[in-house]
């Protein structure tokens, strides 16, 4: 058969264009697929899993005053995951470098149907059009919102600027969160550096910041608590940071609506509680309670036990953040159960209220199957 030259020549740039082509897909898939790695059904431990690409990955070595004098290797990329950390070489990863929007939402998806991105974290004005609150779903749960106390959380919202709408001021469209646990495994890692460079930094009930920047970095964005938490020391106010107010019960009400109209608080708290917070009542958020429904009966299967402060902050992280980290979970009968008290023993049980395995079990689970990132003070690694 004869070709002529022409077509010979349109043959050969077309093979050539389609072979450029499949390069540079297959470059840019490889590249997406490297960042992250997959862990579904391995059922292996996150660390043994890990690869490592030299061409993508910059690194960071900083070098982190600790006890044992260990060389902290931070990574640039957030989603690129870290080797195998050896005994006490503790592994983070520093949060700036790519981040890929919705991840967690993704990921949890696949396991979770239920789980709704979308969720509102906070209460705003317009909550009556969600058709949640007030319903009785909802009833069972530790905070009783019937009607009339929706009425009470009405007036409420109307002394609340933000509105249930916080602005971040490092949020630059992707979430790199970090929840801060307040476990005495954070003392002596000189993380907080570590913990400074993230966009979002969730901090729980009175833990100091004061004293303690070298550990635990100094920069908060959410302060999550309930009333009786509310002791915080007037130095540990940040004025930048957001105040989420988590009602258990509608004595909760009351509360709230007493420091922002400067009025002694009534009804009965389980523990004293502060009278009055110097906090600009901009800088106030209420949970919305819905967050402790889902907490306590899809993330996890509490069976009518209440839900922690710390298991309320990582199901908010779940749905407010892009890529979520971990750090100062975990109880040990040699590590203080604060890094701001000297009590150690633990909490094997959390309480009776509680079910800390569950909760355990389940942090654990989220950081093997990869939809949370490290857990940087490394209790959880060497499970499962
Ligand atoms: C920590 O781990 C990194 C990465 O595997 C390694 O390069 C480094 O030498 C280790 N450092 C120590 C002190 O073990
Ligand atoms: C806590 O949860 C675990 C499942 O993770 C369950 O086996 C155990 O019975 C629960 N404990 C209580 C006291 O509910």
């Amino acid at each position: 058969m004869h070709v002529g030259k022409a077509t010979f020549l349109k043959v050969l740039f077309l093979i050539v264009g389609v072979g450029i082509l499949w390069i540079f897909y297959d470059q840019t898939l490889h590249r997406h697929r490297k960042g992250r790695i997959k862990l579904k059904d391995t059922g292996r431990p996150v660390q043994h899993m890990v690869q490592t690409d030299h061409d993508v990955k910059t690194h960071v070595h900083a070098f982190i005053p600790n006890k044992d004098s260990v060389h902290l290797t931070v990574e640039k990329e957030a989603d690129v995951s870290i080797k195998s950390p050896g005994e006490n070489n503790r592994t983070g990863t520093y949060p700036h470098g790519s981040c890929i929007k919705g991840f967690i939402q993704k990921k949890l998806r696949e396991f979770m149907l239920s789980f709704d991105p979308d969720m509102h974290m906070f209460i705003t004005q317009n909550y009556r059009q969600w058709g949640v609150l007030g319903k009785s779903s909802l009833n069972g749960l530790p905070f009783d919102f019937s009607s009339a106390n929706l009425v009470r959380l009405d007036t409420l919202l109307k002394l609340l600027p933000s509105n249930g709408r916080p602005v971040i001021k490092s949020d630059n469209g992707c979430r790199r969160c970090l929840v801060l646990g307040s476990s005495g495994v954070l003392l002596d890692k000189g993380l907080g550096p570590v913990i400074d460079a993230f966009d979002v930094v969730i901090r729980m009930n009175d833990a100091p910041v004061k004293g303690y920047e070298k550990d635990v970095g100094s920069r908060t964005d959410f302060r999550i608590f309930y009333p009786e938490s509310s002791t915080l020391n007037q130095a540990d106010l940040d004025s930048s940071a957001y105040y989420v107010v988590v009602m258990y019960k509608s004595n909760d009400l009351n509360w709230l609506q007493a420091i922002l109209t400067k009025v002694k608080p009534t009804g009965h708290f389980w523990k004293s509680i502060a009278q009055k917070l110097d906090i600009d009542p901009a800088r106030f958020l209420i949970l919305n309670p819905q967050v402790l429904q889902v907490a306590a009966r899809e993330h996890v299967r509490l069976q009518g036990k209440w839900p922690t402060m710390g298991l309320i902050a990582m199901t908010f992280a779940l749905h407010y953040c892009d890529e979520v980290d971990l750090a100062g979970f975990g109880y040990g009968s040699s590590i203080l159960n604060h890094y701001y008290e000297h009590i150690t023993g633990g909490q094997p049980d959390g309480g009776t209220q509680h079910n800390a395995t569950a909760e355990k079990d389940y942090l654990i689970w989220l950081l093997h199957e990869g939809i949370i990132g490290h857990d940087l003070t490394g209790v959880y690694k060497d499970h499962k």
